[in-house]
């Protein structure tokens, strides 16, 4: 699927994503600034807080609780934050728009 994930300053950049893998390993692997992944993708550092938009964000599975406890860490929360490390691509996140907190620049 194509995912675009929109930098702080309104900077997008679409990238055709595999399927398993998660929205940190797809940012990392296509050099995207703004999305760390310090820990490696096991749900310990929140560098990979991303902020989705509400309709991506309803059809996902709710965040599990190790998730949600991190994410109530993060600098600037949103109702639509998510982990990069912890959503993983699948085939109907086609169109999907990712943005990434000013926090992690
Ligand atoms: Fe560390 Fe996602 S990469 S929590």
């Amino acid at each position: 699927p194509l995912i675009t994930f929109v930098a702080h300053d309104g900077s997008a950049y679409e990238v055709e994503a595999a399927t398993g893998s998660n929205l940190m390993q797809v940012a990392l692997a296509n050099g995207i600034d703004g999305i760390l992944g310090e820990c490696g993708g096991s749900c310990s550092c929140a560098t990979c807080h991303c902020y989705l938009d509400e309709k991506d964000y309803a059809r996902l599975e709710a965040p599990s609780r190790i998730e949600r406890e991190m994410l109530d860490c993060v600098a600037e929360p949103h109702a639509t934050s998510r982990l990069g490390c912890q959503v993983v691509v699948n085939a109907e996140m086609d169109g999907m728009v990712v943005h990434m907190p000013a926090s992690q620049y």
